[in-house]
Parts: C-alpha cells; sequence; structure tokens
C-alpha cells in the first residue's frame, strides 16, 4: 500500500518533472507540525545546483502541483521549503484503506535479502549478564522487523562454547569440583570452579601448564575431557534457554564456536595459500598495511603453538554463512569492544572475495543508578535472569494495586508481560549507541516513555470494546477481525472514508496511517527506538483524542468513525510493540 509520504513524493516528482526539473532533495515528515505535515527541500537543492532563488523556483514547483484531493494547496516557506498539508478526507479514506490490511499498510521491501543476524552468543561456562540483555533485544527487534517486511531471516547463536577457558574449567572440574553444589545449581558451581581455577593459574605455573594441558587433550578429542565439555555446554544451554523463554526470544539456529572447529585448519590453509595470510614470527597473521586504522593491528589466526582462536573461527563462519546459508546480509549485534575485531573479519571477507553486506550492530552499555557499568552490591556481573525475575516480581506489584480482583492466573501472566516489556522497551526506546541508566522507577512508570504506559493504552481500547458489546459493530468496521472475532459484512454499505472532524481525532488518524512509513525506518540504521518513539507519540495521541471526543456516547458517523479509530490504535499498538518483542495484556 502507498503511503502519504510515497504518494506525496510521487506527486512532487511529477511536479518537478512537468516544470522542466530534475528530481532533487528529500520529501520528508515536517519538522514542525505548525507548518503542516511533509516538506521538501527540492527548491533548495535546485536552486544550488542552478544558481538561482529557491523560492522562485518552489513557487514553480507549486504551480504543476496536483493536490487531486491528497492535500490542500502547498505552501512555499522560509528560504524555499515547500510545506505540504494532508486534507482530512484524505486522512479518513486512507484511515479504512489501513483498517482493512492485515499488513496495517505496511508494503514488504522490494528487494528481499537473505539475512542471518548473530545476536545474544552468550559464553558457555559463564551466566548471562545484564550486558547481553541489549544485543538480544536489539537482534530479536531487528529479525521481527525484516521477517515481517518479507526478508528471509535466520536468527543465529553463535555461541561462545570453546576457546582456551575450557583447559581451566576442565582442569576445575576434575580438581575442586563440589558435586552437591553442582546439582544444586550446576551453572554456578561451574563459574565457581573456573574462576578460582583463573585465580590459581594466575599465580601457579604448574596450574597454568595444567589447564594447557587439559586443552590440549580436549582438543585432541580425549574422551573424557570431552565428556565434561559436553556437560558444561548442556548445564550452560539449560541457563539461557530459561532466559530465552523469558524473553521470548527463539533462535533458528545455534551455532556456536564449536561448530566451525573442524573447518578452522582448512581456513587457514586456504588464506595462507592465497596469500591473504602470510607466516610471521611462527605464527599465521593477516596484515592490513594499506589500511591506516588497521596498519599496525595484524590479525592472528593461528597462534605460534598452532591454536586457533576467535577470528580463525569468525572467518569460518563468514564461510558457512554465506556458501551454506547462502546469506547476502550478516548483521552482527554486538557490542563496541569488538570494533576492531570486526574491522578486520570484514576486511578479510572482502579480500576473500565475498560480496555480502556485513555489518557490525554496536551498542552502547547499561549503567547503573551510579552512572558506572551496572554491577551487584558485590561488584560483580548482574545476571540477567535474576534481573528478568525481579522485573516480574515488581511489575506483580504494580499489578496487585491496580487490579487486586484478578485471578492469580491473570496476575503472573500479566506480571511477565508488564516486568519483560519495561525492561525490553527501557532499551529499546533508547538509541542504541548511548548508554543508559537502568531504573526500575522508570521503566516500570505508567506514566512516560515506558512499556506499561504504552500496554496501559491498549488496554483502554480494549476496555471500550468490552463495554460497547455487540453494539461496537460499526459500520467502517465491518469485515474487519476484532479482537479475533470476525465481524460480519451486513446488509449497509461498508464504508470507504471515516468522518473526521475533531482535531484530535484527525491527527490521530494521520498518526495511525504513518505506521507503514515508520516500520521500515528502523533498518537503515538499525534503531528500534524511531518505532519506540512513534508508538509513544500514537500512545499520546490517543489519550489526547480519548479526552477530546466520546466515542460510545456520540451520534453516528462519529462513533463508528471513532471506534474504529479506537480499534485501529489497538492494532498498531499490538503489532508495534509486538516489533519491540513485547506482548499485551488484555487487562491490567
Ligand atoms: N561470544 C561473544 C562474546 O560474548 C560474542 C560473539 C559474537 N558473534 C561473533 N560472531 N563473534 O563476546
Amino acid at each position: 500500500m502507498e503511503t502519504f509520504q510515497s504518494l506525496l513524493a510521487k506527486k512532487l516528482s511529477d511536479s518537478l518533472a512537468s516544470a522542466g526539473f530534475s528530481d532533487a532533495g528529500e520529501l520528508t515528515p515536517a519538522t514542525d507540525p505548525r507548518f503542516g505535515d511533509y516538506q521538501t527541500n527540492a527548491a533548495l537543492v535546485l536552486g544550488k545546483q542552478r544558481s538561482e532563488k529557491p523560492r522562485i523556483i518552489a513557487e514553480k514547483i507549486v504551480a504543476h502541483f496536483d493536490v487531486n484531493h491528497l492535500c490542500e494547496p502547498p505552501v512555499v516557506a522560509g528560504a524555499g521549503f515547500i510545506n505540504f498539508t494532508l486534507r482530512p478526507d484524505a486522512i479518513g479514506k486512507k484511515t479504512v484503506e489501513v483498517l482493512r490490511d492485515e499488513r496495517l499498510g505496511i508494503a514488504e521491501a522490494t528487494s528481499k535479502k537473505h539475512i542471518v543476524i548473530d545476536f545474544g552468543s552468550p559464553n558457555v561456562a559463564k551466566p548471562m549478564h545484564v550486558g547481553h540483555v541489549r544485543s538480544i533485544v536489539l537482534g530479536d527487534a531487528l529479525a521481527r522487523v525484516a521477517e515481517f517486511l518479507g526478508h528471509e531471516v535466520i536468527r543465529d547463536n553463535h555461541i561462545g562454547d570453546w576457546g582456551t577457558q575450557f583447559g581451566m574449567v576442565i582442569y576445575g572440574w576434575k580438581n575442586l569440583l563440589d558435586q552437591r553444589a553442582l546439582q544444586r545449581n550446576p551453572l554456578a558451581e561451574i563459574v565457581r570452579v573456573y574462576k578460582e581455577t583463573n585465580e590459581r593459574a594466575a599465580s601457579d605455573p604448574q596450574v597454568r601448564e595444567a589447564c594447557r594441558q587439559e586443552l590440549v587433550k580436549l582438543q585432541a578429542g580425549d574422551k573424557e575431557n570431552t565428556d565434561i565439555w559436553n556437560e558444561c555446554v548442556a548445564f550452560s544451554m539449560q541457563d539461557f534457554d530459561h532466559v530465552y523463554e523469558l524473553l521470548g526470544v527463539r533462535y533458528d539456529i545455534q551455532c556456536g564456536e564449536s561448530f566451525y572447529n573442524d573447518r578452522l585448519a582448512g581456513v587457514v590453509e586456504r588464506l595462507l595459500k592465497s596469500g591473504i595470510a602470510e607466516v610471521s614470527e611462527g605464527a599465521v597473521v593477516v596484515f592490513f598495511r594499506d589500511i591506516p586504522e588497521l596498519a599496525d593491528r595484524p590479525c592472528i589466526i593461528r597462534k605460534r603453538d598452532g591454536g586457533f582462536n576467535y577470528a580463525t573461527t569468525d572467518i569460518a563462519t563468514i564461510d558457512y554463512r554465506v556458501n551454506d546459508l547462502k546469506a547476502d546480509t550478516v548483521w552482527y549485534v554486538v557490542g563496541a569492544p569488538q570494533i576492531l575485531h570486526f574491522k578486520q573479519i570484514f576486511e578479510i571477507a572482502r579480500r576473500q572475495g565475498y560480496k555480502a553486506d556485513f555489518r557490525h550492530i554496536t551498542f552502547g552499555s547499561i549503567l547503573g543508578e551510579d552512572r558506572k557499568l551496572m554491577k551487584t552490591r558485590s561488584g560483580g556481573n548482574v545476571p540477567l535472569r535474576n534481573l528478568l525475575e525481579e522485573a516480574c516480581r515488581r511489575a506483580r506489584k504494580i499489578i496487585e494495586e491496580k487490579n487486586p480482583d484478578l485471578s492469580e492466573e491473570e496476575k503472573i501472566g500479566i506480571a511477565q508481560k508488564i516486568g519483560i516489556g519495561a525492561v525490553k522497551y527501557g532499551d529499546l526506546s533508547q538509541y542504541r549507541m548511548t548508554d543508559y541508566v537502568f531504573s526500575w522507577e522508570k521503566m516500570l512508570s505508567l506514566q512516560g516513555n515506558t512499556a506499561p504506559y504504552l500496554q496501559n493504552a491498549y488496554v483502554r481500547v480494549r476496555s471500550i470494546f468490552r463495554k460497547a458489546g455487540e453494539s461496537a459493530v460499526a459500520t467502517p468496521l465491518r469485515g474487519v477481525d476484532i479482537g479475533g472475532q470476525q465481524i460480519e459484512t451486513g446488509r449497509r454499505p461498508v464504508a470507504t472514508a471515516l468522518s473526521l472532524e475533531d482535531s484530535a481525532e484527525i491527527n490521530l488518524a494521520k498518526r495511525l496511517c504513518q505506521f507503514a512509513e515508520i516500520v521500515p525506518q528502523v533498518l537503515n540504521d538499525f534503531r528500534p527506538n524511531i518505532l519506540a518513539n512513534y508508538l509513544f507519540e500514537l500512545a499520546n495521541g490517543f489519550h489526547t483524542f480519548y479526552e477530546a471526543c466520546p466515542v460510545l456516547k456520540s451520534e453516528e458517523p462519529a462513533r463508528s468513525s471513532r471506534l474504529a479509530i479506537c480499534h485501529l490504535t489497538a492494532r498498531v499498538l499490538q503489532r508495534g510493540l509486538d516489533f519491540l518483542g513485547i506482548k499485551v495484556p488484555e487487562k491490567m
């Protein structure tokens, strides 16, 4: 479906052509709503190109612009901007189109991609901590949007399940393990022995050597060590899966680092053969002498002792994703400390002739109330699982106050939606690069730009329909699905436009139509916060509308129109929050 923006852009292009100009500038939402709904800088761009007065060019463009019921005659403003204001009847018509569209007006992408999204990717023998939440939540949201836009998406969990740490884990398992503690809390016990071994190895060269031996044995396929490794992986996965379930996140594949193990030697051979890598001081290394920022940052792909590393695995991973999974696009949702690593890896891929589009999607940190990296009281990493469980507990308290009569089962379900939603939204409503302060009060507030505020707006609409019952079968809604219930098309004709009069309802309807313009933008620079902000403004628009315009008590045709707008608001909120991985409760 065409959006207002795309319709106006086409009309602009036509008017430029008939005024004798080439296509220029952009048509964007208005920066200031007082001047209209959309604007273009076309005349400014052309003015510069042709050394002519922009305002005069703008007047010519406007004179050739065919408004055709869509907007008021455009207005030239300032140095030569052209402003467009949509007509209420055009908005009323478009709203019905959106209402009748399962996709709420969102068109599929014109070129479909094969995208592998690498997100989450925690390390075995370490619990997931709050630092992982951004990658998981951001990666999941991008996957949801990309899928909806028609791209082929593979969600891949690149688990750190191989590497030098296993020498220590195995040594610790053999020498320090407390079986009872292992039964009580397996991952905590594995982490404990790993930590303790690490400390011992730091001061005792013999322990260090013993760990190295264990690693060599594991890598050589020793049965005992392989069994221990398998057990550690299984225990860790149990913990990860619990977190994924709480978060409602799924993966299509979970090819951890170990998956690539037997491909690493081949990778190094190929890179040596093609001259991309060379032997340097006994190691195999890729140099980037021609790239200033990497000139003194060579990438080691085989260590002097013959061992492979994180980088080697990532090069093998690219082979697999491009050749086997047929990816033409790979997104790595990984924190900023790995920027250098991915620059190197992508450059190596480029030298190998890979044409796929590789993106490192980085993000900032989560801070505690003291504005330092978020830590537990004892200074450790905050385990993600505890954090999510606390979110649900706190949400439960709010429900208890707000709606004590709900059943126990309802309370549990709603608390999870609100608690998890709050954590996710607290993250996704921020620009991903900014560090943000984690605050329970702020993210669980029912006021302001929070998930509970948006969920509450949804609940309000739903309660209107509960109140309205059968009589809510309003003309513009005929044939439309209301809350899972298909409304029969009666004998009366289906309205093709809403009658919009009050400015609050016009504004709300306009915003609803703009959902389709916003969603694709999320992928431009990987910014779900654009969508979050849109939903927040939408909820504000709904509250303004709700104060200004009676719904159930108004007369026809306003009543039907308003019910239709309410219905669409709920659908857009639900769909939009679903893109962010957030569920809506029916009551709260
Ligand atoms: N396991 C890594 C870490 O926790 C993240 C892996 C990211 N993905 C990748 N292909 N390197 O730092």
